[in-house]
């Protein structure tokens, strides 16, 4: 959550600073705003809003070299003006701007700032008073702000201005993301590679606690006692086109259009010469000897590793529990003997399933990352990464990275499996193919599923979606989709378990939108509908061929059972879709949410 950038070179700040936000927007996006130092002093510009708001506010008379800027996801104080960064100390000569949580913030509040006023409600002004009260006592910037840094408990990506100097940047993190990226004659920083790329494509990886000062043409970094750190630059491999919409209205339409591509890349780099899967030998070892795997995540992930279960017990006959990463801290069940963790994230940085990664980390477990972004935090401090090569997915609500997420899962329970010697009527890859051109079928049919959105959501204040096995894991993901996108309350459910208490919502009216794509259970949940529509409901039935009945509302072809997911899915993200625009919701940046969450 929130988005940090900053830049010192010969250009004028604003526009790259303003660029790099929108790009860091999906990031959080209540409040913003930008410091930039020239010789009259310092100038700050803030709002409550979008980038969008910030670039009106910011006078283009003022001209500067160096500066830094925030957008925000609030933790700590309601989004305002007050609470937006960049946050300034009372002499007015530091500026910083800050991502994460400071967790000591009322302790140091206590220790170091009696009397001093204090302006806002966050937890982030309490830093840059620190820095200046300790500058007063030291006189000496550099030594303050390491000083400062030690003090902090939590997590941080920060950057500080210095109104007495317009050569440094100073810069520090720990949990949260932080990059310097290297140019000729300028650097920047950002809190990842995306939203500098139209400067530069290579970056400083910084480590936990170190104390970074960057400067025009050098970035100084040096571990808390002062010891110098030199360190290589990597070039980001992203193309900068990835990262824009073309023609398409909105990047969520983009990215579902994608997902056939995604898997057939997907293909393509877990597939060798022989046409056979291609694995890391680590990863497969570390899944052929544990007794059990341990699934963590959150959201969307958290339901691709439902199905991921489904994949690993059915194929490779490994018992497999999935946990919600926020529950698991703090309600750690019985281990087994020999466990592998999997923390599945698009992002890499949700701050949930890292403090699960550390735990289990610090219990000496072999921990295995699926994710979007191998240079992540989570990809780094795991044992083993797998990549989901879904590009840049940069809408909040996540699509191309859950099939993703699921494709590859499916190509490691098929490796287990024969790596195990089991005997398998089933070829992943050629499975795969087949989805990606059935999920470019439905992408195709989008009129239809609006049609299905318009009928069946669009007075509505609440819907189901129902399923039974598998097709329940996809419910909770559509119902997910639908509610975060258009606010229209929405709950997934086990089509048996409505009986049980909650069918009691059911009214003339309600939509519920059933899934049958199993056939062992494709009697079972059509019984469940009719329970629901003989209350009222207005069902929508998806069916997949060979399993559908007459009047169904949509059929999807057939894939292979255990797949149905991945395609599945499409027609209830472009149902959320269509819902959602219908109802003139802001689809890629729904409200109170940010694209990745590194607050626990
Ligand atoms: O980056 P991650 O996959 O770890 O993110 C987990 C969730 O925050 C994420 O999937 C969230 O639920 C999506 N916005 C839902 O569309």
């Amino acid at each position: 959550m929130c988005g940090i950038v900053g830049y010192i070179g010969e250009n004028d700040t604003k526009e790259i600073l303003l660029k790099g936000l929108e790009k860091l927007e999906y990031r959080g996006y209540d409040s913003a705003g930008i410091s930039v130092l020239n010789h009259e002093g310092s100038h700050v510009f803030k709002v409550k809003g979008r980038i969008a708001t910030l670039r009106e506010s910011v006078d283009e008379g003022v001209k500067s070299t160096i500066g830094i800027g925030h957008t925000r996801w609030a933790t700590h104080g309601a989004p305002s003006k007050e609470n937006a960064h960049p946050h300034v100390s009372n002499s007015e000569r530091f500026s910083l701007v800050h991502n994460g949580v400071i967790e000591n913030y009322a302790e140091l509040r206590d220790e170091y700032l009696q009397g001093v006023n204090l302006n806002s409600d966050t937890d982030t002004e309490i830093v840059v008073q620190l820095i200046e009260k300790l500058n007063n006592d030291l006189n000496d910037v550099d030594k303050a702000f390491r000083e400062a840094i030690g003090l902090l408990k939590g997590s941080y990506a920060i950057a500080v201005l210095d109104r007495e100097n317009d050569e440094a940047i100073y810069v520090a993190k720990n949990k949260s993301p932080l990059l310097v990226g290297v140019g000729d004659g300028f650097n920047v920083i950002s809190s990842d590679s995306l939203a500098m790329l139209h400067v530069t494509d290579r970056f400083v990886e910084l480590m936990d606690q170190e104390s970074v000062i960057v400067r025009r043409n050098e970035i100084e970094i040096r571990t808390l006692d002062g010891t110098r750190v030199e360190r290589e630059p990597f070039v980001a491999q992203l193309d900068a086109s990835d990262i824009e919409k073309g023609t398409y209205p909105h990047f969520m339409l983009k990215e579902i259009d994608e997902q056939p591509f995604v898997i057939r890349k997907i293909i393509q780099e877990y597939q060798d010469d022989q046409d056979e899967i291609k694995l890391d030998s680590d990863v497969r070892q570390a899944m052929m000897s544990s007794d059990r795997v341990y699934i963590i995540a959150c959201g969307t992930s958290y339901h691709a590793g439902l199905v991921g279960k489904q994949l690993i017990e059915n194929l490779a006959k490994v018992p497999v529990e999935v946990h919600v990463a926020s529950e698991f801290s703090y309600n750690m069940p019985l281990l087994s003997d020999n466990p592998l963790f999997i923390f599945i994230s698009q992002s890499g940085e949700t701050a949930d399933s890292r403090a699960v990664l550390v735990k289990i980390k610090e219990l000496g477990h072999r921990t295995l990352t699926i994710t979007n972004v191998p240079g992540s935090t989570l990809s780094r401090e795991a044992d083993y990464t797998l990549h989901l090569h879904a590009g840049p997915e940069i809408a909040v609500a996540s699509t191309k990275a859950y099939t993703a997420q699921m494709a590859v899962l499916a190509i490691l329970a098929v490796d287990t499996a024969r790596a195990k010697g089991l005997e398998l009527d089933f070829n992943p890859l050629q499975e795969l193919a087949i989805v990606a051109n059935t999920m470019e079928a439905l992408c195709d049919q989008k009129e239809a599923i609006e049609g299905i959105a318009r009928d069946f959501l669009q007075e509505t204040r609440n819907a189901f979606f129902i399923g039974r096995g598998i097709d329940y894991y996809v419910g909770l993901e559509g119902a997910l989709k639908l509610k975060e996108i258009s606010y229209i309350q929405a709950e997934g459910f086990a089509g048996g378990e409505l009986k049980h208490g909650t069918i009691a919502l059911i009214e003339d009216g309600t939509p519920v939108v059933a899934l049958a794509t199993q056939e062992s259970v494709n009697y079972a949940i059509r019984a469940n509908v009719q329970e629901v529509v003989s209350r009222g409901a207005n069902a929508c039935i998806i069916s997949m061929k060979g399993l559908d009945r007459d009047n169904d509302t949509f059929v999807i072809p057939q894939v292979h059972e255990l797949l149905t997911p991945l395609v599945s899915v499409i027609p209830m993200q472009l149902i959320a879709y269509y819902a959602a625009l219908h109802r003139d919701c802001d689809v890629d940046k729904p409200r109170n949410l940010a694209k990745s969450v590194t607050v626990e």
